[in-house]
């Protein structure tokens, strides 16, 4: 199956795929573990911040190939350009052998973002394209979003002059902690999801309470994006331990400590995504 066929039997099966945000080796090992042990397909996402950190793209695809490899990974493993809000992003991940791309046009204008979405495209070489309509809330990359709901006829009217294999709406998710309930509109999403039939994408899955997941994914959602959830669960085990164990000083011992924190929140999410088997 290529990966754009592996996306679009989770539309048709109505399960979604996890995006889990990588930051550095340990983070992309202790996914790709937890994905095979599951057997469920990933994408590995990476933000502009996130591929700054581990030193580029060309070190991103080395790593997650050389893991992949080595770790004996048989699931479907798309390595994810997440909200890269340039063309040149775009293109660098391309030639260092990204599978996906997210090309993030909201923060300017709704014309440019038909533009340079169709640039990128024009770019790939057989990667999933995915964009953004409307503005989601919350922080990405330390950069704060007002939050913009995407319409119906916006939805419509994007997808028929862009090529894009997934869209992501903003229908209410935001990225990091949710300050109260979060207030998704399901209905909208079901009336994207209905009259276009594109596989859409939940951003800030963080933080959204299971029922709304499901209903969700029953909604459209083809893949849904988590971070910050993440973070929490390997900071709080890394926490415990740090507290516990004052004296220790080697790093494979301290961030390792985090892993089964880390790893509990991604299997889940493959549970409530219902990707568990699927690869
Ligand atoms: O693109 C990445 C995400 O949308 C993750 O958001 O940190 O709220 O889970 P989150
Ligand atoms: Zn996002």
């Amino acid at each position: 199956m290529n990966i754009k066929e592996t996306l679009l039997k989770a539309k048709n099966e109505k399960y979604a795929i996890p995006q889990f945000n990588i930051n550095n080796l340990e983070w992309a090992k202790y996914i790709l573990e937890v994905c095979e042990e599951e057997k469920s397909p990933v994408f590995l996402g990476v933000s502009s911040g996130a591929a700054k950190y581990m030193g580029g793209f060309d070190v991103i695809v080395g790593m997650v190939n050389g893991l992949k490899k080595d770790l004996n990974i048989t699931v479907p493993v798309m390595l994810h350009l997440d909200h890269a809000t340039t063309f040149e992003l775009c293109k660098d991940a391309v030639d260092a052998g990204f599978d996906s791309i997210m090309f993030d046009g909201s923060k300017g204008s709704y014309e440019d973002n038909i533009k340079t979405t169709n640039e990128v495209k024009n770019y790939l070489k057989g990667q999933l394209l995915e964009a953004e309509i409307g503005k989601i809330g919350g922080e990405e990359d330390g950069i704060a979003n007002e939050l913009y709901f995407t319409s119906v006829e916006e939805a419509e009217d994007f997808i028929s002059k862009t090529n894009i294999d997934m869209l992501a709406p903003a229908l209410g998710s935001v990225h990091g902690i949710y300050k109260g309930e979060p207030d998704i509109k399901l209905d909208i999403m079901k009336e994207i999801s209905d009259k276009t039939n594109m596989p859409l994408v939940l951003h800030g899955g963080s933080g959204i309470p299971e029922e709304i997941l499901k209903q969700a994914v029953q909604n459209g959602i083809c893949k849904a994006n988590f971070n910050t959830e993440l973070q929490l669960g390997w900071h709080k085990a890394v926490l415990e331990f740090v507290e516990n164990n004052k004296d220790v000083y080697d790093p494979r011992k301290v961030i390792s400590s985090g892993e089964e924190g880390l790893k509990n929140v991604a299997r889940e999410y493959i549970r409530i995504l219902g990707s568990k088997g699927k690869a």
